[in-house]
């Protein structure tokens, strides 16, 4: 597998894989590559001949006080993961490739990007919706696939997708999780010991809530009885909340399409997760 770090090299390689008639499905990345990461791939292998991940580490999706500085980086490792899982490339640009100097472009998907994530990351998903869009458009695939433990992201970028015309597909994956119950994400890698025993409550917490909705708890008093779950067990909450999965707005009783949202901080740091509540037949 070939690692290239500028447009025109990996679009090269796109135009020799299109010649053959393949097709090319997009993995997007920060890096820091865990085996939820892998699921990606192996689903984008599904849907096309050829598979590129990227891996960049965008500052734009980053705040003030956030992780940029210390999110981890190990190139090396993660092309050895993507080699095994089957990648055809990885496009891995320096920050300059994807903002060049005078770069003053900014994609805003507005509505979706102002709950949840959006209340307590301003800015946040400009940043996602702006790397996003300049790589699908480095790269043109058929198909990009993102994960589902970031539900609000995936919405976003479908919404965005659809609304400038974007030829791709978009695919949702599955959220993988730990045997405990907890989503894969990079930043479980900053959890210690005791913090990542205490991490299995949140989905565990999130499935209780999500059962007691399906079989007719209240909203409020479940929301109510799951926040204070979290914080005895030594979480700091920033949202824990039951809205439509496509809207997003918040519900006050269940209905279908309705899913349960967390953000929760552990120590230093802040875990996300989400939970459908599947209405009985
Ligand atoms: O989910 C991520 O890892 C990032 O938000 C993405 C989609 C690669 C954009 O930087």
């Amino acid at each position: 597998m070939e690692t290239v770090r500028d447009v025109t090299a990996l679009r090269a390689r796109i135009r020799a894989w299109r010649g053959n008639g393949e097709r090319v499905a997009l993995v997007p990345t920060m890096g820091a590559l865990h085996p939820g990461h892998m699921s990606l791939v192996a689903m984008a292998r599904r849907k096309a001949h050829r598979v590129i991940a990227s891996i960049f580490v965008n500052p734009a999706q980053f705040g003030a006080g956030e992780d940029l500085d210390r999110y981890p980086r190990r190139e090396m490792a993660d092309a050895a993961m993507l080699r095994a899982a089957g990648c055809s490339l990885l496009f891995a640009p320096p920050v300059e490739v994807v903002y060049p100097p005078g770069f003053s472009t900014k994609v805003s998907v507005t509505g979706l990007d102002e709950p949840l994530e959006g209340a307590a990351r301003p800015g946040h998903f400009d940043g996602v919706a702006t790397v996003v869009s300049k790589l699908l458009l480095m790269a043109f695939p058929d198909v990009a696939v993102f994960g589902e433990k970031d539900w609000q992201q995936l919405a976003i970028i479908r919404r965005m997708v659809t609304d400038l015309d974007i030829p791709v597909e978009i695919v949702g994956a599955p959220t993988l999780r730990e045997p405990d119950g907890l989503a894969m994400s990079s930043r479980n890698a900053y959890l210690n010991t005791g913090e990542r025993t205490i991490a299995a409550a949140l989905p565990r917490t999130l499935r209780a809530a999500a059962i007691a909705l399906r079989d007719g708890a209240r909203v409020a008093e479940t929301l109510a009885t799951a926040r204070a779950s979290l914080q005895s067990a030594g979480f700091r909450l920033d949202y824990l909340t039951l809205a439509d999965e496509r809207s997003l707005k918040p519900l006050d009783r269940v209905e279908r399409h309705a899913r349960l949202f967390v953000a929760a901080r552990l120590g230093t740091t802040r875990l996300i997760d989400n939970w459908p509540v599947d209405m009985p037949a």
